[in-house]
């Protein structure tokens, strides 16, 4: 299972629609994927597919298994919804994150993707679910705010777990292109700090994305082509396709060994560092 970590450092940008059409694209490809609501302040993974999960990962801790707090979407993609009291998994005792972690670790072997969807803003939880993962996303767009936040997160996350590859996709694009926004972000980041980012995808600002929002429908299951819809299957035929190339994996200086142990990871406890 290859883990994604969705991130900003700004909310509103665009993060969870991210999360949600990439999770249909990629289950479209045949690939079983897993959402994670990894947002423990705002869990809204669920409001965007419409469903009203009767388990979340708060459930987990109040001694269910993770396999009965899953909740199915569509075709190969499944939920672990957030909800209240999350904010508990940073404060785990040792039996409940050795718990958590078996359970976890036997979903490895039922999805080929989680794709985690963050929340906004520099918080240690954040920075660890960025961590663990296989691949972290960024999400810009051209508010100049966005521009600051994104670079203070990859910063962090440079600075403090040593991460080097970054995967940026520009989002609610007017008037620009996301190649340009990206290569002014990109000069101004490796000018400063010894990352590497590379531009995955760029999509407009689209009323019909944010409409069929509203109405807690996904434009990718919208029987009209829509160019949004087709942007974000590109952005999943490109992650499948460098997937099966074997991926460039970053190293978790803190503990390479760890990192092998993927989602797992995530329940780890915050040791000094996170
Ligand atoms: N490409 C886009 N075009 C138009 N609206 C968008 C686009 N991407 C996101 N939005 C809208 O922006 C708002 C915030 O998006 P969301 O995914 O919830 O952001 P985040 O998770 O980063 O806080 C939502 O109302 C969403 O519909
Ligand atoms: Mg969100």
């Amino acid at each position: 299972m290859r883990i994604i970590a969705i991130s900003s450092g700004k909310g509103g940008v665009g993060k969870t629609t991210l999360s949600c059409n990439l999770g249909i694209a990629i289950a479209e490809q045949n690939k079983r994927v897993l959402m994670i609501d990894g947002d423990m302040g705002l869990a809204n993974v669920d409001i965007h597919f419409g469903v009203r999960p009767l388990q979340h990962l708060g459930d987990v801790l109040k001694g269910k298994s993770i396999k009965e707090c899953i909740t199915p979407l569509y075709k190969n993609i499944d939920l672990i919804a957030g909800g209240s009291g999350l904010v508990e998994l940073t404060h785990l005792n040792a039996f409940q994150r050795r718990e958590l972690i078996n359970q976890v670790q036997d979903m490895q072997f039922s999805y080929d993707y989680a794709i985690i969807d963050t929340a906004s803003g520099i918080y240690e939880h954040v920075l660890h679910l960025n961590a663990v993962a296989d691949e972290c996303i960024i999400v810009l767009t051209q508010d100049p705010s966005s521009f600051a936040d994104a670079y203070a997160m990859i910063k962090v996350l440079h600075q403090k777990y040593k991460l080097q590859n970054f995967k940026v996709v520009c989002n609610q694009m007017k008037g620009m292109k996301g190649e340009a926004l990206f290569i002014k972000f990109a000069e101004v980041v490796e000018r400063f700090l010894s990352v590497r980012l590379s531009l995955l995808g760029s999509l407009p600002f689209d009323e019909n994305l944010q409409k069929y929002q509203q109405q807690q429908r996904s434009i990718m299951r919208q029987t009209a082509d829509s160019a949004t819809a087709n942007i974000f299957r590109q952005i999943a035929v490109e992650i499948i396709a460098e997937n099966a190339m074997g991926g460039a994996r970053d190293s978790f200086s803190e503990d390479t060994s760890q990192k092998t142990s993927g989602l797992a990871a995530i329940f780890r406890p915050a040791t000094g560092h996170a």
